[in-house]
């Protein structure tokens, strides 16, 4: 338990009514926040107030609440879930404030994420970019035996590595052209190194970077924003090797 006081804090929300409406900033008081409330619970204790007054509550994404379902998407203070490193939004604990701050909070700002409502987008992008990834080839039949397709322990991390993006988009908001290509990366990336993506590597690769273009996506220019927002320390690595195989990939299809 900390031993700072409970603060009060004035909270400049994006509310927006619908994916038509202009929106715009409302100012909010948030008071008796405890330093031990993740900052989704301090929003909470704002949404019962509102409800309380027949007000219409703040609309905001969640689930998991354990930095794990990539629900939370909010741009905290200018810096998507808070800016501060390897943290979600939802993992984001109120004593990083003090009493007394002013906290503005919006939702990501990208084409491809339309605002539904308030501090929610729309981020079904995402989900296409995957479906554009397909398959990997797995054989059907009985369970193999356990460790039957040998892994080097190196390839497995890097795979591991790249599978702990949540898909929270963050890397998006953060990039001054909404480049989405860390998400793309890290999911091509998390495939790549192990055996059973490697039928499908390369058209993996260019289906889901031509799939990011089409869905509104801006080019990557390395500004690596992406890197420093993204809560799951995913590498810039993954970009340089889903790039790899979509020269490869667009290389085999002009020849
Ligand atoms: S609510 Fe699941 S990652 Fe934040």
């Amino acid at each position: 338990m900390s031993s700072q006081k409970s603060m009060n804090l004035t909270l400049q929300v994006w509310r927006q009514k619908s994916k038509r409406d202009a929106g715009g900033f409302t100012t909010y008081q948030a008071k008796g926040i405890s330093p031990d409330q993740s900052f989704l619970e301090m929003l909470d204790v704002v949404n019962e107030e509102l409800i309380a007054k027949g007000e219409d509550p703040i609309a905001f994404d969640h689930d998991c609440r354990e930095g794990i379902c990539g629900m939370c998407s909010l741009y905290i203070n200018g810096a998507p879930h808070g800016g501060f490193p390897g943290t979600t939004t939802c993992q984001l604990h109120m004593r990083h404030f003090k009493d007394g701050d002013e906290i503005t909070i919006e939702p990501w700002r990208a084409k491809p994420f339309p605002v539904l409502k308030d501090l929610i987008v729309d981020r079904t992008s995402f989900d296409r970019l995957v479906q554009a990834g397909g398959y990997v080839s797995v054989n059907t039949g009985g369970a193999p035996d356990a460790n039957a397709v040998p892994i080097p322990k190196k390839e497995a991390d890097l795979a591991m590595d790249a599978a702990s993006c949540i898909g929270c988009g963050a890397c998006v908001a953060a990039c001054p052209n909404a480049s989405a290509m860390l998400f793309v990366s890290a999911k091509i990336s998390q495939l790549r190194h192990l055996p059973q993506g490697e039928a499908e590597r390369k058209k993996r690769a260019l289906n889901m970077l031509t799939r990011a273009d089409k869905e509104g996506f801006g080019a990557c220019r390395n500004h690596f924003e992406c890197e420093a927002a993204c809560p799951k320390d995913i590498p810039r690595r993954v970009m340089a090797e889903a790039y790899r195989d979509f020269i490869e990939a667009s290389a085999l299809r002009e020849e």
